[in-house]
């Protein structure tokens, strides 16, 4: 594997190269880092399900350089698209759109629907414009694992499994884009991000119902996710001080993830404290957990955040990240 730095005159052109010819490249992006295949070459894009142990059948955001090439893979616009794709492209909002008749089942997992996103970075934006077509990018870890923030990530788990990683620098966003589901009567949120759903509501002046309509489970949206290797358990806040030690006590080296404050007695082997910004929070979440999982722990223990909606896409990746929730091990 190669590793790139988008900083080096020609890099971002070697890894667009690389594309081309049907190859995987690790970019970066806002939210996580991408594992990048050219979106027109479907032998390029079985490569991902291999590299990612991914089921088949799980379905892929389309990253584009230009909000124009919706019109690649949409017939029908519903008309919140183009205020959405004017206040927030490029950014952290992946769109799910009725897919145009010839769109890949290999990219859209026979769904109904294409998940279309312009992402923020600069890095990512080049390259997508130098390949000059589209890329699919699921995020660059193996699968059911942590999702890379930074491009030493990519390298820990992915080598030897793709062909280059192109160093961007640390991911500003830190969690996966917000999906808004557009393919319905009534907009959905199906995977919450930094991007608000009230935020989302607000701006188009119109209510979203709380699920897809029944029988649209999307593969790929599954309850285990986003997992270190090491056990981890959530614990609520009112809880920690009290679950922190005890998990200490039985089960060996803990490494502890807080927002409030660490229990004088709670003799961790590791702590990591991630504030109470949620922006800030989200931003160095995975991190956290990349290095606790290196660090030999028998378990990971995270204090949960605050309930409140800003904190409601954390939530959502800690819920699958944790092997037990808001259980006082004993
Ligand atoms: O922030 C992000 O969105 C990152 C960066 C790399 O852009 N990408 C990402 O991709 O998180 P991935 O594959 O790890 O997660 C995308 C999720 C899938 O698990 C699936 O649930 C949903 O998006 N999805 C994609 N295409 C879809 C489609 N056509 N219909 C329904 N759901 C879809
Ligand atoms: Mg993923």
């Amino acid at each position: 594997m190669i590793e790139l730095e988008a900083v080096k005159p020609g890099d971002i052109e070697h890894a667009a190269s690389l594309l081309r010819a049907g190859r995987l490249v690790a970019i970066p992006t806002e939210t996580v880092y991408g594992l990048a295949a050219n979106a027109s070459n479907p032998a390029a894009i079985e490569k991902i399900f291999a590299a990612k142990q991914r089921p088949i059948g799980h379905p892929l955001i389309v990253h584009l350089s230009d909000p124009e090439r919706i019109h690649q893979w949409v017939d029908r616009l519903p008309d919140p698209v183009w205020p959405l794709v004017k206040k927030y492209w490029p950014g952290p909002l992946t769109i799910l759109l009725p897919k145009k008749s010839g769109v890949s089942d290999f990219i859209t997992g026979g769904q109904p629907g294409v998940a279309l996103r312009m992402p923020a970075h600069p890095v990512a934006l080049e390259t997508i414009r130098l390949l000059g077509g589209e890329i699919v990018a699921p995020s660059a870890n193996p699968y059911g694992r942590i999702s890379p923030t930074s491009a030493s990530h990519v390298l820990r788990e992915m080598a030897g499994r793709i062909d280059a990683v192109l160093d961007g620098g640390d991911c500003a966003v830190g969690i996966e884009s917000t999906i808004l589901d557009l393919t319905g009567d009534v907009p959905t949120i199906a995977r919450p991000g930094q991007i608000g759903r009230s935020e989302l509501e607000d701006f188009l002046g119109m209510s979203f119902a709380d699920h897809a309509p029944a029988g649209r489970a999307i593969p790929g949206n599954v309850k285990h996710h986003y997992q270190p290797v090491t056990p981890t358990i959530g614990v609520a806040p009112e809880h920690f001080s009290e679950a922190l030690p005890e998990v200490t006590a039985n089960a060996g080296r803990t490494g502890a993830i807080w927002w409030r404050s660490l229990p004088p007695d709670s003799a961790v082997a590791e702590s990591i404290r991630l504030g109470d910004n949620p922006d800030d929070y989200a931003r160095m979440l995975y991190t956290a957990m990349h290095t606790m999982d290196q660090a030999e722990l028998a378990r990971i223990v995270i204090e949960l955040p605050p309930k409140s909606e800003p904190w409601l896409a954390i939530h959502d990746r800690l819920g699958r990240a944790c092997n037990v929730l808001d259980t006082v091990t004993r």
